[in-house]
């Protein structure tokens, strides 16, 4: 169980090191794979819409991408990360687009999630599972916010899949971080996590299948997603009655 004191004595690194991440986070915009993850998740939420859904919660939201891309498909979405330099970004994003249902929240998802049971309709957490302390604790709490029938969407690096090059839109191999700093950031992260074992987390496409359904979801589907990742899409039973 996540308790308000979950958490590593040095999670600040962590996350001061996700927020220095931030100025670099939105190159990956320039890449086909994550514009059409984007499409391909607010294309699932759209075939799970019913009558009356509209909120989602987007748990590690990073810069907002994902948040904004369902707000622009109508959803009033709640991002939520613990990187002050990824929710600066994110508001700005939103502001200067205007118009969008798109809030930004810190909260650091290694704890007790700050909403009342069944506030969204759906959740979303995107390439942020590795860094989730307890994905058992996580998920139940995943589960307790989102209102029965509700999905969940993650996409998730599987250690079982081989890493593969980036393409951008050309269909050209690149990074999207440019080499002194993520040379920097990579060294100090990985350093910082072999201080701490089992906090970087890989899984493969059973053991999150059964983390899900552990949780109360059912009708789990595992797809190909960006390259040496999945996406997993699960749906809570709906109310009874
Ligand atoms: C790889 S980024 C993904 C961002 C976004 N979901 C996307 O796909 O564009 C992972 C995000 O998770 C956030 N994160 C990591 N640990 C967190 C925690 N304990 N609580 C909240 N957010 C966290 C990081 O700050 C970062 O923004």
């Amino acid at each position: 169980m996540l308790t308000k004191r979950s958490g590593h004595p040095l999670t600040w690194v962590e996350r001061l090191g996700w927020s220095i991440h931030s100025r670099q986070w939105d190159d990956c915009l320039q890449l086909q794979d994550y514009q059409e993850g984007m499409q391909r998740v607010t294309e699932w939420l759209g075939a799970r819409r019913r009558p009356g859904d509209s909120r989602v919660v987007d748990l590690g939201c990073g810069t907002g991408n994902y948040s904004l891309a369902l707000a622009r498909d109508g959803w009033a979405v709640t991002g939520v990360d613990w990187a002050p330099g990824m929710l600066r970004r994110a508001r700005g994003k939103a502001r200067r687009e205007g118009g969008l249902r798109a809030e930004f929240r810190r909260g650091d998802f290694n704890r007790p999630l700050e909403f009342e049971d069944g506030a969204f309709d759906h959740a979303i957490c995107i390439a942020a599972m590795q860094c989730v302390a307890d994905p058992a604790a996580f998920l139940a709490e995943v589960a307790r916010v989102t209102r029965p029938g509700g999905c969940f969407v993650t996409v998730f690096k599987d250690r079982r899949l081989n890493e593969m090059p980036r393409r951008d839109a050309s269909g050209t191999s690149q990074s999207y971080v440019k080499p002194s700093l993520k040379w920097r950031i990579l060294t100090r992260m990985k350093a910082y996590a072999r201080s701490k074992p089992g906090w970087v987390r890989r899984y493969d496409r059973d053991e999150m299948a059964r983390l899900v359904e552990g949780a109360g979801f059912t009708g789990v589907e595992v797809h190909p997603f960006y390259p040496n990742t999945r996406a997993l899409v699960a749906q809570l039973p709906a109310a009874a009655g």
